[in-house]
């Protein structure tokens, strides 16, 4: 669920070339981009019609929906990562996702609690209303979700993608980046474990760590009505940083380096459409 962000009432850029004059004037903030900037930059990609690999999004709480996967998929498709580390397999629905979306050769790595039933057992007895408006009794919800479930969506992956996929179980917070090889490895990250502002912050850290000077990092529930933490995080962060929303999703985008001027270089030439 989504509320109504003082930045979405300016219309989001519509085209590539306005997206990169916004970059060049130096201001941080947060821009909204229509979806068709994401869609018009994988069209540069190719003469060829790109496609779109996905599972129906799941119907209950906790995942992401059809234009936040399909703003994924391009972006996977734009940043053509070689490592891709998320926080929050939860359902392993946006796992797949990134796994069928991107090149043979990229690894995936997801990281979350495992079992851990026993120690939200009380998230069994929260009503609906209690969900929707407490972040931390979401948050016990969706542990024991994911707990009870596991990774409902990766039991249909080829083993070719097995092979590419690692799921780490433990808290996120005490991830150690470098001993897991990932300093300056990934290309792309996506935050979507714990919504509380010090898993946040801890996540963004490891994923900035992660990243090094060159990659995406895209967090989800930025302006959700329940998980205040993440929006504030995020507008704490755009007083430095650019970030990207695209209006009607919880995500938002920072570009760094490199992978910032790829991604804005891409469908950049020729006239805009009026
Ligand atoms: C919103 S769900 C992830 C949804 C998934 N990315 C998708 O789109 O299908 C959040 C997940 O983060 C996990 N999580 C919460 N706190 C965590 C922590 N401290 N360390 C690791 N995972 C955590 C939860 O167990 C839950 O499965």
């Amino acid at each position: 669920m989504q509320q109504q962000h003082p930045g979405t009432q300016s219309a989001p850029l519509e085209t590539p070339r306005l997206l990169a004059e916004r970059f060049e004037s130096g201001q941080p903030g947060i821009v909204y981009i229509k979806p068709k900037i994401l869609f018009l930059k994988t069209e540069a990609l190719s003469v060829a019609p790109s496609s779109m690999n996905i599972y129906l999004p799941p119907s209950g709480i906790g995942s992401i929906t059809l234009l936040e996967a399909s703003a994924l998929v391009a972006l996977t498709k734009i940043i053509e990562p070689k490592v891709i580390f998320e926080f929050g397999t939860f359902l392993g629905y946006s796992t797949a996702l990134f796994l069928k979306n991107s090149s043979p050769e990229c690894r995936v790595i997801s990281v979350d609690l495992g079992d851990v039933a026993e120690e939200v057992s009380g998230a069994a007895h929260y009503s609906e209303a209690e969900l929707r408006k407490d972040d931390r009794k979401n948050d016990d919800h969706l542990r024991l979700v994911q707990s009870k479930q596991g990774p409902y969506y990766l039991k249909g992956l080829t083993e070719i993608d097995q092979a590419r996929l690692t799921l780490i179980h433990q808290d996120s917070r005490s991830l150690n980046v470098k001993g897991n090889g990932l300093e300056d490895q990934v290309d792309l990250v996506f935050v979507d474990g714990g919504h509380d502002l010090e898993t946040i912050v801890s996540d963004s850290g490891l994923a900035k760590a992660m990243i090094g000077e060159d990659g995406v990092i895209v967090w989800h529930d930025f302006n959700s009505q329940i998980h205040g933490d993440v929006t504030r995080y995020i507008d704490g962060a755009s007083k430095q940083d650019l970030i990207l929303s695209i209006p009607n999703t919880m995500l938002a985008i920072g570009l760094y380096g490199k992978a910032r001027a790829r991604f804005l270089e891409l469908g950049c030439t020729g006239q805009d459409a009026a």
